[in-house]
């Protein structure tokens, strides 16, 4: 990527990989130590599973849809724990966003007194995502093409390691956590359903218009033009020409992309990892 300002590079930690132009050991090894204010609630996600999207809902639900709240970009809004950019121990948010495992995230986050809020996608379609994610990302290296993905992607051997691993440990734990699992299947079928119960697990209540209001700010439409969710401002981590954060924000359309046979292949995959898992994903 020639437009990067910093030698694009990964490295591993506890067998997993990150970015060094956003993370580092030092971060990621002081994080076990963090102290966060258990009232804030954290919102965990495998990348391209629907993150910002909820961000954005949770941003707004406890903003109570605030004029000057929605004046800061939603990042800083819901900050990266693991992120080198900001740190947030020493800014201003509403709430934590993290794509760590169980294993890294800070100590405090396993106080049954703090929210989680997990997002969880349809894989498939978290491959795809990624995959085109990759193409505009300064700060991933571009895919050879998308078979050599596909089974990085199966191996863990991509940013945040394996999919498969994320989601299972998470949910291993859900008895010792107050944590909500989402689907972002179910943010797409039923918007108003998903940030009610947000609503309702952050201990807020929304009336009618600020609920309508939510909703409008929500959609991908809205959140693609809204510079505050956008992420126009940081064009030292993407670039715009080769494609878009906000890229088509449907579900299936692995369908355009994965042949018969590499469908075949990830459906035996997802058989033997997977097939005792109880929650399903649509479209699968
Ligand atoms: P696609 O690449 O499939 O379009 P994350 O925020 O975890 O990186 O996830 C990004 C994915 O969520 C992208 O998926 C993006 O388009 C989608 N997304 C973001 N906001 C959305 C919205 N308001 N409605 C639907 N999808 C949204």
């Amino acid at each position: 990527m020639e437009n990067s300002e910093e030698p694009m590079t990964y490295f591993r930690h506890n067998g997993i990989i990150f970015c060094s132009q956003l993370h580092s050991v030092e971060r990621l090894e002081s994080l076990k130590d963090a102290n966060i204010d258990p009232h804030i609630p954290v919102l965990l996600t495998y990348p391209k599973s629907g993150t910002t999207w909820m961000q954005q809902i949770m941003s707004l639900i406890l903003c109570n849809d605030d004029d000057s709240t929605k004046a800061i970009n939603l990042y800083e809004r819901a900050p990266w724990m693991e992120s080198v950019r900001y740190n947030f121990e020493n800014m201003d948010h509403q709430l934590l966003t993290s794509h760590l495992n169980y294993q890294m995230v800070p100590n405090c986050v396993k106080n049954k007194m703090l929210k989680i809020i997990y997002v969880a996608r349809n894989p498939k379609d978290v491959i795809v995502s990624s995959y085109h994610f990759h193409k505009c990302s300064h700060f991933l290296e571009e895919p050879k093409n998308f078979q050599d993905f596909l089974e990085k992607f199966v191996e863990g051997n991509v940013f945040f390691g394996s999919w498969f691993e994320h989601i299972r440990e998470w949910y291993s734990h859900k008895d010792e956590l107050n944590i909500l699992f989402m689907a972002y299947e179910d943010m797409k079928n039923d918007l108003r359903s998903v940030v009610q119960k947000v609503a309702s697990f952050l201990n807020k209540k929304l009336d009618e218009k600020t609920l309508e209001s939510i909703l409008n700010q929500c959609t991908f439409k809205h959140m693609q033009e809204n510079p505050k969710t956008n992420y126009k401002s940081v064009p030292e981590l993407f670039d715009f020409e080769s494609g878009s954060f906000y890229r088509k924000g449907i579900t299936g359309d692995w369908k355009n992309h994965f042949l018969v046979s590499q469908n075949e292949w990830f459906n035996s995959i997802y058989q033997e990892k997977m097939g005792d898992f109880p929650l399903k994903f649509d479209n699968m």
